[in-house]
Parts: structure tokens; C-alpha cells; sequence
């Protein structure tokens, strides 16, 4: 394999700024012009949702307020918050605010329980999407003119379509790969050179696997920019991913229920964060236990309040996100969301203890002779609840250094996360692959 260094490396040249003139007219936006956006947009979402959802209309009846309370952004403070209990209460159709041949596109989140969370977007909708989406895209370094290789999956997941909608509307081309099928993807890619790769980040890591099996180097490929996101991933796996790939990874964020991939992307020129497509979905920040409204800058859970959309207005969405709002750097209207350390639904509390995988990953990361593939796998010992962290080993990793390797990831989770866990170094190749989300937690405990 050639290894090149990065300073001399050709790839990864898009550290400049766009050209203003490459932004829509909303992203030069003053902050000013931004508000009065958001408000007058606020007030017509939550007359939309009052008048054409019976859900909504029960709900804010109940809690006492009206459309006509909303006369600033506080004032949305006033509203009452929607779950994903309540989609799935009004499963499947229920929360749609038009009549359905106004619908053009449903999509579905599987939930890992239940019934799935169905989603609805007219015309109107998939167009905004579609903005959105080459925003981000435009705001991680794609050009138009260029190709994107789309590994989110088709289908009921917003991810591939999402994507792939966003691409044609920068004036790209799409590649609608789709996820799994691993060999092939690497085929597409060396041939039909892409210069931009949409995927989640545990996938690319599978296909970086699978670069290496087939004896093709990644830093050589025509890829410079990737756009990972569907999962939490920490700054040490950026580390990973843009030192084995040679190319520009960044993070885009969105969910189902209020797009899809797009509501929030990190900028190339910054990677410090991501910035919030605020004139289509107002967040905000609460306490995720007394449910209190957060200062920008704090801790807490996100919620997001749709702007413009007809199909399915949403109004105070609890993403169950943990992330915090900061300014905006590289698109000044817009503030930032912090990359998400977890959902509060992946904590895992051992003993008392907090622990998210974003918090292992970057310990994993940071520890020599080992692959970047871990699991965590919950278990009962008697009546005590047991965490092993299972890490796969380099190939060329000898016994001895594995031990260590062990202990000192055992070691500074406890110095860390303040808590003993079990680390197993397994075989290379031995823990499932990603081939979308990856599934960072296995429950074995009794009853699970
Ligand atoms: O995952 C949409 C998406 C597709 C986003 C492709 C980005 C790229 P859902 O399946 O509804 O939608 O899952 C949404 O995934 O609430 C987060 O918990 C998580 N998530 C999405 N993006 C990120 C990210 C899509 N960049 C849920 N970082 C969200 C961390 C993310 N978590």
C-alpha cells in the first residue's frame, strides 16, 4: 500500500470557504432577517397543525393555548411537546395536516419495538428537502458538476432518497448504491470515481475494510469528501476515517419525524459542529428530566418545531438527542448544534453510572493494535449488571500486546467514565459489520 502524508497529499484541498456566491440567498441571512423568518413562519406552522390535525387541536386545547398566543419565538415555549408515542398513537396517518392526495412520498422509521413511525411530505415538502439537502451537501465541499456515491439505504429510511434528492438538486450526480452489498460498492467507487461518499460512518468503516481486502488503497481513491451521519460518531473517528481515506469527513444530522438527513450539517471549512437549517426547524434545548428550557450553550435534550412544512407540521419534537446550540461560525444566522453524544434511549446505566458508546468509541480509538469495530454487550452476573466492551484486534496484534491493550482500555474507562468494565480484544472479522446504523448494544441481561 502507498502511504502518502497528509501535507503533501493532492485529496483533501477544500479547507476554503465557499464563495459567497455558491449560497442560497437564505444562508446570507443576518440574524435579524433570520428571526423575523422563524416568527412569521412559527405562527402560520402553528395555525397549520390548530386547524388541520385534530391531534394538535385536542393537545393545545388541553394545555390552554392557541395559534393566536404565539406572538414571538418564546411564546413557543408555551406550546405542549410531541413524542414519537404520539405518532405511534396516530399510526399511520393521523398527524398528516393535508388530505392524502396531497401526499407524495411516505417514509418509516422501523423503532426497535412496536409499529414503525410513518411520515408524510407533499410536493412542497420534498422540494424544501431537497434545499436542505444540497445545502449540506454544497456546505460539507460537493460541487455541482460532481458525482455522489449515496450508501444510505433506499427505501422506507429517509436516509438514500433524502440524500439522493439533495444531490440532483446541487446539479451533482447521483450513484444510488444503497447500503449493504460490500464488494460491489468498492467496485463502483474505483470506477465510476466519485468525489463525494454519503454514508453512515460505522458503514464506512466496513468499506474501508473491505478496500484493504481487496488489496485497493482508499487513500488513492477519487473520494475527498464524506458525509456520515444516521449515528453518533466522535472526533476520533473522524481522526480514523480521514487518515485511512485521505479525504474530508464531516457530519450531517437529521431524523424522520421532522425531514430527514439535512436538518443540520457540519461546514468543511470549520468541522466544529453543525449548523442548524434554521429557517426550516427551530430547535430548542430542555432539561430532559424537569422538561425546563435550556440557555444555548447548555446540556440537554433537542427539540425541533418544523417551519415550513404541510404534510406533517411538528411542534416541539423531543428528539431524545443530547447535544447543546452554539453561535454560528461559517454561516453566521445560523447556530450550531454540538455533534450529538447519544440518544438518553442508549445510556447505558451501570451501577449508577452514565455511559454512552460515543464515550468507549473514543477511548477505543485512542488505543494501538486495535480495529475501530467494538460492541458493548450488557449481561447480569447474579443480581449485578455486567458491561463487556468486545474490541477486535489488528490482524499483526500479538497475545501480549492484546492483553495490554485490554487492561488499558479497562483502565481508562474506569479513570473516565468511572466505572469497571470487562474488555474483551477478540479476533479480527468476529463482531457484526455495519451495513447501515450500526447496533452498538447487545442486551443479554435477564428479561431483555
Ligand atoms: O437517521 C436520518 C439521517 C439519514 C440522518 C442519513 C443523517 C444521514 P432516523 O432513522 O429517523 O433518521 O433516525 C434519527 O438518528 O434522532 C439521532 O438519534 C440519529 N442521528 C441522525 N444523524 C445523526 C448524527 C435518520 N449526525 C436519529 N449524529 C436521530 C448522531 C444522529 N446521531
Amino acid at each position: 500500500m502507498t502511504t502518502i502524508d497528509s501535507e503533501a497529499s493532492t485529496k483533501r484541498r477544500l479547507g476554503a470557504a465557499p464563495a459567497p456566491v455558491d449560497l442560497d440567498p437564505a444562508e446570507r441571512l443576518s440574524r435579524d432577517e433570520l428571526l423575523a423568518t422563524q416568527l412569521e413562519r412559527l405562527q402560520w406552522t402553528l395555525r397549520h397543525a390548530y386547524d388541520n390535525v385534530p391531534f394538535y387541536r385536542a393537545k393545545f386545547d388541553a394545555a390552554g393555548v392557541h395559534p393566536e398566543d404565539c406572538r414571538s419565538l418564546e411564546d413557543l415555549a408555551k406550546f405542549p411537546f410531541t413524542t414519537k408515542q404520539d405518532l405511534r398513537d396516530n399510526y399511520p396517518f393521523g398527524m398528516f395536516a393535508v388530505p392524502q392526495d396531497q401526499i407524495r412520498r411516505i417514509h418509516a422509521s422501523s423503532g426497535t419495538t412496536g409499529k414503525p413511525t410513518v411520515v408524510g411530505y407533499t410536493g412542497g415538502d420534498i422540494d424544501t428537502w431537497a434545499t436542505v439537502m444540497a445545502r449540506s451537501i454544497r456546505a460539507a465541499g460537493g460541487r455541482p458538476g460532481q458525482k455522489v456515491h449515496v450508501a444510505y439505504g433506499y427505501g422506507l429510511f429517509t436516509g438514500g432518497l433524502g440524500a439522493h434528492y439533495g444531490v440532483e438538486k446541487l446539479g451533482c450526480t447521483a450513484i444510488p448504491a444503497s447500503g449493504g452489498m460490500t464488494g460491489r460498492q468498492v467496485q463502483i467507487i474505483t470506477d465510476f470515481e466519485p468525489e463525494v461518499i454519503m454514508v453512515t460512518p460505522s458503514y464506512m468503516l466496513t468499506l474501508l475494510d473491505e478496500f484493504e481486502r481487496q488489496g485497493v488503497d482508499p487513500r488513492a481513491s477519487s473520494l475527498k469528501v464524506g458525509i456520515f451521519g444516521a449515528e453518533p460518531w466522535t472526533e476520533q473517528m473522524r481522526s480514523e476515517i480521514e487518515s485511512r481515506m485521505d479525504i474530508d469527513a464531516v457530519d450531517i444530522y437529521g431524523l424522520s419525524e421532522v425531514m430527514g438527513p439535512g436538518v443540520a450539517q457540519e461546514c468543511v471549512e470549520t468541522k466544529d459542529g453543525l449548523h442548524i437549517w434554521e429557517d426550516h426547524f427551530y430547535p430548542e434545548i430542555i432539561d430532559p428530566i424537569d422538561e425546563n428550557a435550556l440557555p444555548d450553550g447548555e446540556n440537554g435534550e433537542l427539540l425541533f418545531t418544523s417551519l415550513t412544512k404541510e404534510a406533517l407540521p411538528i411542534i416541539r419534537y423531543r428528539t431524545r438527542d443530547l447535544t447543546r446550540l452554539l453561535p454560528g461560525t461559517a454561516r453566521l444566522a445560523y447556530r450550531r448544534m454540538e455533534k450529538v453524544t447519544g440518544r438518553s434511549d442508549d445510556m447505558i446505566i451501570l451501577r449508577g453510572v452514565n455511559i454512552f458508546p460515543t464515550q468507549i468509541e473514543e477511548i477505543v480509538l485512542r488505543v494501538d493494535g486495535l480495529s475501530p469495530h467494538f460492541q458493548l454487550v450488557r449481561s447480569s452476573k447474579g443480581r449485578m449488571d455486567h458491561l463487556t466492551v468486545q474490541v477486535e484486534a489488528h490482524p499483526e496484534t500479538s497475545a501480549d500486546r492484546r492483553a495490554a491493550a485490554a487492561a488499558e482500555i479497562a483502565a481508562r474507562i474506569k479513570d473516565g467514565v468511572g466505572v469497571s468494565v470487562e474488555v474483551a480484544v477478540v479476533e479480527p472479522d468476529s463482531l457484526e459489520r455495519s451495513m447501515g446504523k450500526m447496533r452498538r448494544v447487545i442486551d443479554r441481561r435477564a428479561g431483555a
